[in-house]
């Protein structure tokens, strides 16, 4: 019988209640696929979780593994599954944002998506989270087109990364909002304009968008309408009260506002999948870290500064 490792933590607090355990692997029920893990992504949701900000929304039982977002190959699949076969290498947004940080997950074979022949297991890991909440953001919620105005704030996060090269991808004009260190970063992923939020504020510009994207959830919906067209989109990744608010009165209104919740879905992973095959979607990873790190992987997290994604190797 093999044995893994898996991150687990039995409270909710900082960092170091992280700790690397051996168990047993999970065995692959009808339609799941086992995957022997060989990379995990690290998004802000795990320390969120972690740390206890989340509990009322996800509530659940200790000893709990962070990590929403793995990659790796097929060990064997269970009853009913057809799809993969063992050795496949696959990536996947989990169904929940947990059990990703551990060396073997049983996962189901729906939510599994071929790995891009040109990408690592690293890079792989870092795209279903925020890769998915960005297209889902611009292709859902705000209906981009050709031609489109996108302002991305935070371009230089996870989130943000991937939306300035999605909504490049859709041949749209995009101006993406970062700090002075990141605009080099944030021009070479294909950004048509850089505003640096320590120096402009974006809000009071006389630009118009057909789309905001704030992936890092620094305003409020109130303070960037007048930067919207008529007809225009605001996304938030993160759910501010008024926005829920605003959301629910979208009808009345030409303006519109959305939280954008990430859904899991292996197709929207194909659709990524074929931009990087078309050389036009690159995960940038600012760090790889090893799963006896996790905690520092975490500290690196939290710190709000990461550039890109950052990994942890199996
Ligand atoms: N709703 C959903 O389904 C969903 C899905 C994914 C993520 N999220 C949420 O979305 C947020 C973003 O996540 P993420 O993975 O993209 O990474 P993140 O770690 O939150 O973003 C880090 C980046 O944000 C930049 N940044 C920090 N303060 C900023 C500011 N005031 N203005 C503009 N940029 C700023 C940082 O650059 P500097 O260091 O240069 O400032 C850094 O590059 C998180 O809160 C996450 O929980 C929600």
């Amino acid at each position: 019988m093999i044995s893994m490792k898996k991150v687990i933590y039995n409270k909710y607090g900082p960092p170091e209640v992280l700790e690397v355990v051996e168990a047993d692997p999970p065995e692959p029920l009808a339609g799941r696929a086992l995957i022997k893990v060989e990379a995990a992504g690290v998004n802000p949701v795990d320390y969120k979780i972690r740390n206890g900000s989340m509990k009322l929304i996800m509530p659940g039982k200790f000893p709990r593994t962070p990590g929403g977002e793995i990659a790796g190959t097929v060990e064997k699949t269970g009853p009913g599954s057809s799809f993969f076969k063992p050795g496949d290498r696959v990536f996947a947004m989990m169904g929940t944002p947990q059990g990703g940080y551990a060396q073997y997950v049983a996962i189901k074979e729906n939510l599994l998506c071929p790995i891009p022949q040109r990408l690592s297991f690293e890079e792989a890991a870092a795209i279903p989270l925020a890769g998915l909440t960005a297209l889902q953001s611009l292709r859902d919620k705000g209906r981009i087109i050709k031609g489109m105005r996108v302002l991305v704030n935070g371009a230089s996060g996870g989130v943000g990364s991937y939306a300035v090269q999605i909504a490049k991808a859709y041949h749209a004009h995009v101006t993406g909002v970062c700090s002075a260190r990141n605009v080099s970063f944030v021009q070479d992923l294909g950004a048509d304009e850089i505003l640096d939020y320590e120096k402009v504020d974006f809000t009071r510009m006389d630009n118009v968008y057909d789309i905001v994207v704030d992936a890092v959830g620094k305003k409020d919906f109130s303070s960037c309408r007048k930067i919207l067209k008529t007809g225009g989109v605001f996304i938030s990744t993160l759910p501010h009260p008024m926005i829920l608010f605003r959301q629910a009165l979208n009808f009345l209104f030409s303006k519109k506002a959305y939280f954008v919740i990430c859904k899991s879905r292996a197709k929207d992973l194909v659709f990524l999948s074929r931009l990087v095959d078309e050389n036009k979607l690159k995960p940038c990873i600012e760090k790889i870290y090893t799963i006896d790190d996790a905690a520092s992987a975490h500290h690196h997290v939290e710190s709000g500064r990461v550039r890109g994604k950052l990994v942890l190797k199996m």
